[in-house]
């Protein structure tokens, strides 16, 4: 097991899951996809993030975005699991959770921190693009829950960056004002950006966003 950074190839796995044997790859096929692991099942915050999760899953698909879970308990587990959630949380949990007893994706992906819990994953997400690299990492604590608005948020940010010559500043939200890239001149800038490029600072350009 190596630390996963930003721009790496994701492992791929084949692993069973709450809907039969999953290979990453397959799975994902040419999509964006998100892999986000859970410390266990009946646990409480979990319950929560996996509900939420679940009420998501268009805003997911929207973006051509693959969801994919993880917890350290079997296939049998997540089944009467997902009954709870669905029950608790008043939603039908519609992609898979990988039923990772023997901890194998979780040690290829490095989400068991011993210094925090040695048997649980932390909250660990991956953001993975079509070329299966992976762009985004985040890693909470057990104790704190996901804000799945940030996740989808993130991904307009990377899917819009990964094909325009722009970031994203602070706080930005979807169809606000971007960043010009600071590897492309202000002539430049004013060229490919035809809306309109407003130079605050020479490093600092803004335009609309492009794809608006
Ligand atoms: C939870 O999902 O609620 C949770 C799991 C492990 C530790 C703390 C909270």
């Amino acid at each position: 097991m190596a630390t996963i950074r930003l721009g790496d190839k994701a492992p791929n796995f084949t692993a069973d899951s709450s809907l039969g044997s999953i290979n990453l790859y397959d799975y994902l096929g040419e999509s964006w996809g998100i892999l986000f692991s859970h410390p266990a099942d009946f646990t409480p915050v979990c319950t929560t993030e996996l509900g939420t999760a679940a009420k998501f899953k268009n805003e997911f698909d929207k973006r051509n975005v693959k969801m994919l879970a993880l917890s350290v308990d079997g296939a049998a587990s997540h089944a009467e699991w997902i009954k709870d959630i669905n029950e608790v949380q008043n939603t039908e949990v519609n992609f898979p959770i990988i039923a990772d007893e023997d901890r194998k994706v979780s040690d290829l992906y490095d989400m068991i921190h011993p210094n925090a819990d040695s048997t649980l994953t932390v909250r660990s997400v991956f953001i993975i693009a079509p070329d299966k690299t992976v762009k985004l990492t985040l890693t909470y604590p057990a104790s704190t829950g996901r804000n799945f608005h940030e996740l989808l948020r993130v991904i307009d940010s990377l899917q819009l960056t990964a094909y325009h010559k722009v970031a994203t500043p602070a706080n930005w939200e979807d169809g606000q004002d971007v960043v010009v890239s600071p590897s492309i001149s202000t002539a430049d800038a004013k060229e490919i950006f035809t809306k309109g490029v407003e130079e605050i600072k020479p490093y600092l350009r803004m335009t609309p966003d492009p794809t608006k």
